[in-house]
Parts: structure tokens; sequence; C-alpha cells
């Protein structure tokens, strides 16, 4: 007996420096996969589903996207949810994360008309993961806005903040008795910038340096809305938790100069800080704001373009969360010196940043050009938050790696980043993180967005986007990913080259 005992030990203990560091996720560590709505549902006008920004503007200019795809039809999880929740079973998965579309709950936004059939979808699929031991974790929000509230300025219009409470009340009311963790947003930052920053998403609206920081206010101040409405009206009874999901890349200095280590605090500030600071500590980053406006001054503005919080505005999103969801996808180095001036269109959020960035070439480049693996740099984004902010209860509500088309099923790149990332997960929590779930990018293929469908392979199951039944295959980083799940640990036994082939990380297959 002695000996399989002694074994286990090992196989779940390392030592770290003096200390003994616990190698696996405990059994309430919820460990899953995530998706939204628009990249993987389709029945993009089925049963009384409103019409959303993307729908109308995919219809009208279908060249938005790059290989003239849509989310008409996608992975078609409206109508194979039950395959997708078979999938997660399969994996062993603790919990999904998945978003609600807007539209198909209240097709024109408003709380005028509430589309039973949408609540219908939405309860059945809460059902059966519930039914399965899946728990789940559900975003209000994941850039799919109703047209009629796009048309009328979006998120550049702080009345759409209104509407998003109204819509998170309808949804509370509906799921809350089942679910207990929201996330009211998904990705500020990413889609503010890519709506209006640079203008590749709907409403194509390119204002730089302006309305990226406009939409950015008006999302902190929809995300404290439905707070508020759920600890006003919901939360004695339902118990559950609110939060939001950021994107978080993490910046590393180039060097050791005082420049370099600045331009690292003002990435922090303008990527993380810009959403998390009026949440936790009660207003925006002061670089931030003197960076914007001194920016701002430079260019002749009359006031910054950055607009400040009222305080009653302060007080409203301050403490509005009860846990925070962290997008990380890759790391990079800054730096900054003589050359970042006149780098950027002038104005715009990139100039006002003052940096510029380059990452490694030796770090495993996905299918996606900036996202290369660097797993140290998860690890080093939640000590920060630990650090930064109160060590507050953080899900990674997403992590993940590209691979291309022609890797297919034999994605063993995207399985190397799953277990290097899981190991910065547990490192962290060895050093007090108090992260408490990760969910992969992504369950099944999706639109990616701009990207379109063909490009870019996020799913640990693959979707034929060409088979009209949307058969959904196994990857090898899903037989990864199951046997991780199962056993809560990862194979630190097997410990190769870091960046050559660890096709074989899965000894069991
Ligand atoms: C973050 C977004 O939330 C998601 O929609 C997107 O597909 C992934 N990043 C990958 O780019």
């Amino acid at each position: 007996m002695l000996v399989p005992i002694v074994l286990t030990l090992c196989a779940i203990t390392r030592i770290k420096g003096n200390a003994s560091i616990e190698r696996k996720f405990p059994s309430n560590f919820l460990l899953g996969a995530a998706t939204s709505a628009y990249q993987i549902e389709g029945g993009w006008n089925a049963d009384g589903k409103g019409e959303s920004d993307w729908d109308y503007h995919l219809h009208k200019q279908p060249d938005i996207v790059q290989d003239f795809t849509n989310g008409d039809f996608a992975a078609d999880s409206y109508h194979l949810y039950e395959r997708d929740v078979e999938i997660l079973k399969e994996l062993g998965a603790k919990a999904y994360r998945f978003s609600i579309s807007w539209t198909r709950i209240l097709p024109d936004g408003t709380t005028n008309f509430i589309n039973p059939h949408g609540i219908g979808y939405y309860g059945r699929l809460i059902d059966l993961l519930l039914a399965n031991n899946i728990l789940p974790l559900v975003t209000l929000y994941h850039w799919d806005l109703p047209i009629a509230f796009s048309n009328n300025g979006g998120w550049l219009n702080e009345t759409t903040a209104d509407r998003f409470g109204e819509y998170a009340r309808i949804v509370f009311n509906a799921f809350g008795n089942k679910v207990k963790h929201w996330i009211t947003v998904n990705e500020p930052s990413i889609h503010c910038s890519f709506m209006y920053e640079y203008g590749i998403h709907p409403p194509l609206n390119k204002s730089p340096g302006v309305g990226f920081y406009e939409c950015g206010r008006n999302l902190l101040l929809a995300h404290a809305k439905a707070y508020h409405i759920y600890d006003m009206e919901f939360r004695k009874i339902q118990r559950g938790k609110v939060g939001l999901s950021l994107d978080a890349e993490w910046p590393i200095a180039s060097s050791g100069s005082k420049d370099d280590l600045e331009a690292v605090k003002d990435y922090l500030a303008f990527n993380v800080g810009q959403y998390m600071d009026p949440i936790f500590k009660g207003d925006y980053p002061e670089r931030l704001v003197n960076r914007i406006a001194a920016a701002s001054r430079r260019q002749g503005f009359t006031k910054s373009r950055l607009q400040a919080f009222t305080d009653k505005q302060k007080a409203y999103i301050n403490g509005t969360a009860d846990f925070i969801g962290i997008n990380h996808y890759f790391s990079l180095y800054v730096y900054r010196n003589a050359s970042v001036r006149g780098m950027y269109e002038v104005p715009s959020f990139l100039d006002d940043t003052g940096l510029g960035t380059f990452q490694d070439p030796t770090w495993p480049q996905s299918a996606f050009t900036r996202m290369r693996e660097y797993a140290p740099g998860l690890y080093s984004l939640l000590m920060y938050l630990k650090d930064t902010y109160h060590n507050p209860v953080v899900y990674v509500t997403e992590n993940g790696f590209p691979t291309t088309p022609a890797e297919d099923l034999n994605d063993g790149k995207k399985a190397n980043y799953l277990r290097a990332y899981l190991k910065a997960v547990l490192d962290a929590k060895a050093n007090g993180s108090n992260c408490q779930g990760y969910f992969f990018w992504s369950l099944v293929d999706g639109l990616e967005w701009a990207s379109g469908l063909q490009k870019y392979r996020f799913g640990l199951y693959q979707v034929d986007f060409n088979d009209p039944s949307r058969k959904r295959t196994a990857r090898k980083s899903a037989l990864v990913y199951k046997e991780i799940i199962r056993t809560g640990t990862i194979d630190f036994d097997y410990n190769p080259d870091p960046y050559g082939d660890r096709d074989k990380c899965f000894k069991n297959t």
C-alpha cells in the first residue's frame, strides 16, 4: 500500500523553494469551457429572435468579415445545445460559460415584448446543464447589441446602459433561481476598441481616442446598473454572484529602464485599471486620467477626451463586483522611447498610452499573430490582481490558443498551451491567488467575429462547417483537458523541452 500512496503524493506535490506546493485543483475549482451566443448559436431569426447589430451589419455588408461568413448558422448551437452539453459531459467539465442573446429574449431590445421561445431555449439549456452537474456561468452581454440601440448611438449613448439594466432584470427574474454566477459585460476594452477605435466591428464607427473611452465608461455604468438591480431586487432570494469579464494581457518591461517600467504601469492602467479601478478603488487610475488629459491638451481639445465620472457615478460603480473574470490570451513586451512618438494615429488610444509593444518570436505561435504562448504571463497577472485589488475572487473566464484548419484534430500546440496555462493557475493559487475557476475558450469552433468561421480553430471540439449537421469531433486538446479534469492535475512528470514537441503530454491516448 505504501508505494502507491507515496507515488500519488509525488505526483501531486512539488517543491518550490522551501514550500511544498499543492499540485492539484481542489474539487470545487471550476474547470470548464466558454462560448458566446453570436459566435455559436446560429438561429439568427429563429422563433421570433430580433435583429442584433451583428445580424444587421453582416447581412448588409458581408465583407466586414474576412471570409464573408456570418453567425446565421455558425455552430448551430440553438438546435444542437443537447450535443454541446453532451460534449461538456464527455470532458467532465464542472462549469460552462455561455452568453444570452439579448434579442432572443427581447426581440426589439426593450421590455415591450418578452419572447417566450427565447426564455424557453435558455431555460432548457440551463436545466440540462444542471441535470448533468455542470454549473452555468452566464454572460448577459457578449457584444451582440439590439440593432435599434446600435442605431441610437450604441454604447456612446448613456441610455443604452439603462436599457441594459432593464434587460438584465428580465434575465435575473427568469433564470436567477438556477443561475448563480452572472457576468454582466464581456471585455469592454476589446469590444469598445473594435467598434470605435478601429471601426472594424459594427457599427463600424471609427472615432479614435474618443469613442473608445466613452463606450468603456457607459459599459461600466451598464455593469453597475445590472449589479445594483441584482443587489436590490434579487440577491436576497437568489444568492448569486455578479461580476464582469475583462480582457487582460500581461505586459513585461523590455528593460529595467525607468521609462520601460513606467510603460508597464501605464499599460496596466489603460488595459486593466480603466475598468478595475472604478469598481475596486472608486475612480479611474490617476496615470490614465493624467496621460489622456495631457495628450488632449497638446492636441488642442478644450477638455480631456476621457470624461470624468461624477461623484455620484463613482459611488454608484464602486464595489460592484463579487468576482472578476479575466480573459487572458497572451503577453507582450512594452517599451517607451523616442521612437514611440509618431508611431500611432493622433489622437488615438494607442498614442495616449505612449508605449510600444512586441513579442518574443520564440514563444510558440498560434494561428493568430499576436496570440503566442507565454504561460508565466498568466501567473504574473493573477499575482498582480491579488496584490493590487485585495485578492478578489477571480475566474479565468477565457484562455485559448487557435490552431489552423490544417492542424485540424491534431491540435497538440493548443493542448500544450492549455497544460502550461493551467500550471500557471496552479502556481498562482499556491501563492495565494483567489482564482476559483478556469474556462477554456472555446468549447466548440465558432465565428471569430470579423475574422470569420474558417481561419482560427479555437474549439476543443472541431465543428464541421461544411456539414449541414455541424458535426462536432473531439480534438487532441479535448482529450488532454478531459484527463486534466478527471485527475484534477497535470502530468508534471512529463517535462519536455518547453518549446519542443510536447504532444505526448497525454499519456493515455
Ligand atoms: C475574446 C472574446 O470574448 C471572444 O469572443 C473571442 O472569440 C476570443 N477573445 C478570441 O479572440
